[in-house]
């Protein structure tokens, strides 16, 4: 089964201010790179919108994604709206309280797909998280807008962290089995290992930024996606791929 993770595209309206990248333009480029690896399906882990969420342009993506001609599926980011992802994307029936969460079977892999754009998973979805988990006879496989662990990148951990990710995790930590946790949110590329989680990083389809520093500091204008194989011997396997980006 192979999937490629885009993240943090951050598609703004036309002619708006995007300090010189054109997101635009390098969406259409993600896509067709995407394509190019013929994956069984395409993850868009959150920031499809550039700042706030705004209809038109989710339309615009839509209508980008489904000529593709691949299948894909999506979560939201702090910059999206999940209840107006889920209208446009025609993914209402996946709505529980305006929370975009829910499981995906592919196959033989059935993958989790969490909600935090507000940055924070809500109790509900704690719960509903546990239940699937232990239904699950094996590694899970999840995929989620914000790192559930501490990243490294001090601008990102104090600023924009997933709240309560010590709740999160502990619910992770009680799999009896690896957790391959695929996420965004940190222009960084970036592996982080604890007990059982094993979470990458992805980086964006916007910039990417370097993450020694306390303060911000743009790294380069690179886009990047994520293969993963999740293999039949059971590896999963995972590499990211740069592409030039593009400016206005
Ligand atoms: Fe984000």
């Amino acid at each position: 089964m192979k999937l490629i993770q885009i993240t943090d595209l951050h598609v703004a309206s036309e002619g708006e201010f995007t300090h010189g990248v054109d997101v635009r333009q390098n969406f259409l480029d993600i896509l067709q790179a995407a394509k190019s690896f013929a994956p069984d399906y395409l993850i868009i882990s959150g920031d499809l919108a550039f700042d706030t969420a705004n209809e038109q342009v989710y339309h615009w993506m839509k209508s980008q994604l489904d000529a593709i001609g691949i299948p894909y599926a999506l979560i939201g980011g702090n910059h999206d709206d999940s209840t107006l992802l889920a209208k446009v994307f025609g993914l209402e029936h996946l709505l529980t309280d305006g929370d975009l969460y829910y499981k995906l079977p592919l196959g033989e892999q059935t993958l989790l797909m969490l909600e935090t754009s507000k940055g924070i998973v809500s109790e509900v979805q704690l719960a509903w998280l546990t239940k699937e988990l232990a239904q699950l006879d094996g590694p899970a496989v999840i995929f989620m807008h914000h790192p559930p662990v501490s990243g490294g990148v001090p601008f990102m951990d104090v600023n924009y962290p997933l709240r309560n990710m010590d709740d999160v995790q502990e619910v992770f930590f009680r799999h009896p089995h690896p957790v391959y946790i695929f996420c965004g949110h940190y222009h960084v590329e970036k592996m982080l290992c604890v007990k059982n989680l094993a979470v990458h990083v992805t980086p964006t389809n916007y910039f990417q930024m370097k993450w020694q520093q306390p303060e911000f500091q743009l790294d380069h204008l690179r886009i990047g996606l994520r293969e993963i194989n999740l293999r039949p011997d059971g590896v999963v396997e995972s590499a990211v791929v740069y592409y030039e980006g593009n400016k206005i």
